[in-house]
């Protein structure tokens, strides 16, 4: 079978950003690339061996009408919201939190290894889904199946489903695939993407080529935005290259955005403002 292999659209350097009670990390995108990345919204890269840079932590803060996706590669980030869930979740584990209609949590970073690192994603939800009930899951590492998909290249399937491997990430509204691909020096490979889903990768370790007839090396914290087909071709060097290739279905619709809380219209925004004010802001 012949793919349409995507080429690339843009790419944009991870940049430094002050976030939560005073957290070092770095922002892949956000509200300024808004809405390129549609159906997602933010994603942030924490990665320190200086605990200073990420102790203060994310404090209580409300989310709603969105889905946050937390994947750890090392350190531990402990958490507890309005549910009642409370969890510490470890390299390779992932959390994933619907916020629907409403939670209050806090993300606490701990001081457990010299390296902190994840990253942070953030989903949006269509104006049929912002309010529904919150949910909240944890993943363990060891949930996570590793595909060997040919020699020399293994995937991480978080979410989606690549080789008939299904993540253990499942019923996000807007479909993504998540993948962690490590591809060993000097290889080619072709990885299928849906069509019709926006579709991105994001450099975790060494660099790499990421069109067919790409002659610009992309490097560590950096990301590729991807026009249209089904599937993304990458090419190695020398070293070994790991990568994020994350696709999603496009929900189409007017963003409204303020900080942790994202809906369609300013009316909504508003009323969801007036609701953390109220102490009205759980619903369920
Ligand atoms: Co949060």
């Amino acid at each position: 079978m012949t793919r349409a292999i995507r080429k690339i659209k843009k790419t944009l350097k991870a940049k430094p950003t002050l976030e939560g009670a005073g957290v070092r990390l770095k922002r892949v995108f956000g509200h300024p690339e808004n809405p390129q990345f549609d159906p997602f919204l933010l994603m942030d890269d924490f990665h320190s061996d200086n605990p200073e840079d990420y102790l203060a932590g994310f404090p209580m803060h409300p989310h709603r009408g969105i889905e946050t996706i937390t994947y750890m590669v090392h350190g531990t980030v402990a958490h507890r919201d309005s549910m009642g869930n409370e969890g510490k979740i470890h390299g390779g584990d992932i959390q994933w939190m619907t916020a629907g209609s409403g939670i209050i949590h806090e993300e606490m970073p701990a001081r457990s290894e010299p390296e902190l690192w994840g990253f942070q994603l953030w989903a949006n939800l269509p104006a049929s889904h912002k309010m529904m009930p919150p949910r909240y899951q944890e993943i363990k590492s060891i949930e996570v199946p590793e595909l060997s998909y040919q020699e020399g290249v293994t995937i991480k399937v978080i979410s989606g489903e690549i080789d008939g491997i299904v993540g253990p990430v499942q019923d996000i509204v807007t479909d993504p695939a998540y993948l962690d691909v490590t591809v060993q020096a000097h290889m080619v490979s072709d990885l299928p993407v849906k069509t019709g889903h926006t579709c991105f990768v994001y450099v975790i370790g060494g660099e790499g080529l990421f069109a067919e007839d790409a002659t610009e090396k992309i490097s560590l914290e950096t990301l590729v935005l991807f026009d249209e087909g089904d599937a993304i071709r990458v090419s190695s060097g020398d070293a070994p290259l790991r990568f994020l290739l994350i696709s999603g279905k496009p929900i189409k619709e007017p963003v409204a955005w303020s900080g942790p809380i994202v809906m369609n219209t300013a009316a909504e925004i508003e009323a969801a403002l007036k609701d953390y004010q109220n102490g009205t802001f759980i619903k369920r």
